[in-house]
């Protein structure tokens, strides 16, 4: 199931990401058309201009915003009328303040959970009819390793990841039913704005061989990937750490 075709559009939510802007150069690489939706106008005009200009395809820049809820029905109904035929969603954006800093000022913990979860559910939860009613598309759902495992590291953004993929469990059966496949993306450490000053960094990974893996998990319908896949081994040895050992661990 949802194998590409020719002259799809691929809707990227939260297009300024370095990630985005490879996965976006993927897909439009393949002929697809994209539609950016984001903050940074600038930085989508940008990647329009170059995306049009290297793959000849139609790149078409939007407003969006996680934060701003109640305006999701109204980009949803913009969408279906600017995305003819076969609707594909990369949802990519998130925001991941360092712990030190939600620990030192806990009103970073609201903005942290509405951008990386409630505002990717509440605009999914308004595109999905779209898709729905076209009986066909792919939706890419980029969550972390950071959500396989609550570390004292990085529990808050990391709780709002591990809520994203659950919610993409259910949205894949939902979908299921229609001919709608859902993947969901466990990235380990990329090289991004993301992590620029972040320590403890390891195994880095870029964001164009971690959009190359993307790409190639929809086209095989893949339901979950870790990206690169040695993260699926240290994941399943984090993931079996007890609790009592895991709560006296420095990560
Ligand atoms: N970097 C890593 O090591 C790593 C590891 C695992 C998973 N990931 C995931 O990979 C994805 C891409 O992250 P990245 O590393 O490329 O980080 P990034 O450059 O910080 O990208 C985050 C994106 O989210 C957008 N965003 C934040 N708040 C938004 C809002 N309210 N509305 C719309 N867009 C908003 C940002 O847009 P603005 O430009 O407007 O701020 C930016 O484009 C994220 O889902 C992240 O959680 C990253």
């Amino acid at each position: 199931m949802s194998i590409q075709t020719k002259n799809e559009t691929w809707l990227i939510l939260g297009a300024s990401s370095s990630l985005a802007r490879a996965f976006a150069a993927e897909v439009a690489g393949q002929g697809h058309d994209v539609i950016l939706a984001g903050r940074d106008q600038d930085d989508m005009a940008a990647t329009a201009t170059d995306l049009t200009a290297r793959f000849d395809i139609k790149a078409t820049p939007t407003a969006f915003d996680a934060m701003r809820m109640e305006q999701h029905p109204t980009f949803a109904a913009a969408i279906d009328a600017m995305a003819a035929g076969t609707l594909n969603i990369f949802l990519v954006f998130a925001q991941m303040p360092e712990q030190d800093d939600i620990d030192a000022d806990p009103t970073l913990v609201v903005p942290t959970v509405t951008a990386t979860y409630s505002g990717a559910v509440s605009v999914l939860h308004c595109l999905a009819p779209l898709l729905e009613q076209r009986q066909a598309g792919h939706v890419v759902i980029v969550g972390s390793v950071a959500g396989d495992r609550g570390r004292i590291k990085n529990y808050v953004y990391g709780s709002a990841k591990a809520g994203l993929h659950a919610y993409a469990q259910g949205l894949r059966a939902r979908l299921f039913k229609s001919g709608i496949g859902v993947t969901t993306v466990k990235p380990g450490f990329l090289d991004t704005a993301m992590t620029w000053d972040a320590e403890g960094m390891f195994l880095v990974s870029s964001p164009q061989a971690a959009a190359a893996d993307i790409n190639k998990a929809v086209t095989k319908g893949k339901d979950v990937i870790y990206t690169p896949r040695f993260w699926w081994v240290i994941m399943t040895i984090i993931k079996h750490i007890p609790e009592a050992i895991m709560k006296k661990l420095a990560f």
